[in-house]
Parts: C-alpha cells; structure tokens; sequence
C-alpha cells in the first residue's frame, strides 16, 4: 500500500492534509510533529540528521510532504541561525535520507523568496528575497533540488484554514483586533493597507497535495518546482473588513498605507499558479466561505470568539 509521511503535522498546513488524506485515501499515512504531537503522531526533530535518517529507514515511505519549518518571519529575522536549521538543513538531510528509497519529497516554500516588486511571478522567475525567512526558504528549496531530482517544491502564499488558536495564521491573527476595536468607545485598529496578499485556505492547499500524491502514486511524480495561490487580491486592512463582516460586528478599522513591520516584507508576490492548473490540479474555495466555517468552527470549539 502507498505510504506517506507527513512531517510537520501537527501544524497548521499538517493537519489539513493529513486530514485531506485520512478522509479522502486509503494509504497508510505516518504523522509527525515536535511539541504538539498527538495521538496519532510520532515526535521527530527534523533538525537531529540521526533521528531523519533512523525514521526514514524504519518507515520506508513511498512518499514524504514535508510542512514542518520556521514560518514566522520576524523569528527568522531575530535568529536566522536557527531558522536555517529548520529551513535549510533539515530539507536537505531529509532529502538525503529519501534519495536512495526513491522516496518522492513534497517540500513547501513561500511567496516570500520574491521580492513582490513585478508580480505575478512564475515558478521559473528569479527569486529575490527580502528577508531571513525569505532566504532561508529559498536555500531550502535549493537544498533539496540539489539532492534530489525526484522532489518537488510547492510555493505558497499567506495561509488560513481551521486554528486551535488565532495566532497560528495570520489572517486569524486579526480577529482579536477586529474585535476589541467594535466594543464601544474602542480606538480604530490599525491594519496594513500597503501589502497585497492572497489569502489561500489550507483544505485546498491539500487537496491540491492529495493530487499530487496520486500522481507520484501512479509513476507519474510532479518534480521542481511548482506554486498554488487563492486569486483573491487582499491587504490585510481588506481581510480584516471580511473578518467583521463575517464576525458580525462594526469594527473601526484605519488604513495603514505604509509598511509598518520590523520585518521587510514583499509588497505583492502574487505567485502564478498554471503549471498545476494545466494538469488539472487544484481547487479554490471562495474566502467569504472559507473563513465563515473556519470562524464558526473555532467558536464551536472554544466559545472564544463573538
Ligand atoms: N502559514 C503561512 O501563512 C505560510 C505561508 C506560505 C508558506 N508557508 C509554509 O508552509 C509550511 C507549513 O507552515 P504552517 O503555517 O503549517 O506552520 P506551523 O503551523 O508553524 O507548523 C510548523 C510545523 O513544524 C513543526 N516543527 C517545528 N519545528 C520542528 C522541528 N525542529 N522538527 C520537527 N518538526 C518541527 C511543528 O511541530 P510542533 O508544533 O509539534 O512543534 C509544526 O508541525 C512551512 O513550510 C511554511 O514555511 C506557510
């Protein structure tokens, strides 16, 4: 039976498409994460070669999608050491480690190994990043393209999908702010309106990567690089309006027309998706009708938001 591991599952991305596969397959799927490791999981520091190498070895995947990274781009800014580490190193030894299993790798990348100056861009276009996350991400994708021709790199921008807590996207990350600006006498919360992002829902992401799976299942793998996007145009001033409208709520919202992070971060990377939508890949759910099941899923669970 064809077999997958998911590296990184108990992460945002991770349990989407385990989720995805679970439901959707009948290929036995093994799950990792690090300090959020379920039931179902087994834990496995990607950073530690000896521990890739020894679960590869025992697990012999058919294939391996690997979600686990450092995301966070002002993390990465502060210690891009570490972010390496997690970014850069572990993509190669797990690369390294699937070569001579001839074990197919799905790597994720990001939007951000462009600089967002001449959108959209092709997977074939000259990647510029502007900051650490950006960089370490884009060696990570050369890191694994060098050690292995039967691997694939899927970039992605700004994702969103079912949270166990608002921080964990940054989409979601907004609501707390949409929030407390409707409560009467609130100041107005201060959204970037400079960026365009393209807010893409983790569900689709993996029912993109379940077909991406069946093809390397049928001899048929995917390799290089690829890139998947929603192809709805928001900054996050116009997220945060749709998070209100879904929320129910008369949020005072000001519109930052000047980049206010830390971080140097792409204006608008809009990554072109057509080499997956020429073989007929992918999926796209309407963001109005995404975030509303995700708000209400998360308002089930906790009572915590409106
Ligand atoms: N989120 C976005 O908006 C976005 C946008 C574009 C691309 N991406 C890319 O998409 C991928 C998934 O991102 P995400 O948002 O799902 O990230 P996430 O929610 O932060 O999840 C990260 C995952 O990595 C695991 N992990 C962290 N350190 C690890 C280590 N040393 N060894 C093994 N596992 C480790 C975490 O496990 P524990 O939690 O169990 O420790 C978790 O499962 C990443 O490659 C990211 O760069 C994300």
């Amino acid at each position: 039976m064809f077999k997958v591991a998911v590296i990184g599952a108990s992460g945002l991305l991770g349990r989407a498409i385990v989720r995805e596969l679970v439901s959707e397959t009948d290929w036995q799927v093994v799950q990792t994460g690090l300090r959020h490791v379920g039931p179902q999981q087994v834990a496995l520091d990607v950073r530690d070669e000896a521990a890739v190498d020894a679960f590869v070895a025992r697990e012999a995947p058919d294939a391996i999608v690997l979600a686990a990274a450092e995301r966070r781009p002002d993390v990465c800014e502060n210690d891009p050491a570490a972010a390496r580490a997690l970014n850069v190193d572990a993509v190669r030894s797990i690369a390294r480690a699937a070569r001579p299993r001839g074990a197919w790798v799905l790597s994720i990348s990001t939007d951000y190994v462009f600089d967002g100056t001449q959108p959209p861009y092709r997977d074939g276009d000259t990647p510029n990043p502007l900051n650490a996350y950006g960089r370490s991400k884009l060696e990570g994708e050369r890191a694994l393209l060098e050690a292995s021709s039967h691997a694939l790199v899927l970039r992605l921008p700004l994702l969103y999908g079912p949270v166990v807590d608002w921080q964990e996207s940054a989409v979601t990350s907004l609501v707390p702010a949409v929030l407390a600006s409707s409560q009467p006498d609130a100041p107005a919360a201060a959204m970037d309106a400079w960026a365009t992002r393209y807010p893409t829902f983790t569900p689709d992401v993996a029912f993109a990567i379940r077909e991406l799976l069946m093809r390397c299942a049928d001899g048929h793998a995917v390799c290089g690089i690829a890139q998947w996007s929603g192809d709805e145009p928001m900054t996050k001033y116009q997220i945060a309006q749709r998070l209100a409208r879904a929320l129910g709520v008369n949020a005072r919202l000001l519109a930052q027309t000047r980049p206010a992070d830390a971080t140097p971060r792409p204006r608008d990377c809009h990554l072109d998706s057509s080499r997956l939508e020429g073989l007929g890949i992918g999926r796209r759910t309407p963001f109005d009708a995404a975030i509303g099941a995700v708000l209400g899923g998360f308002e089930a669970r906790s009572g915590t938001a409106a």
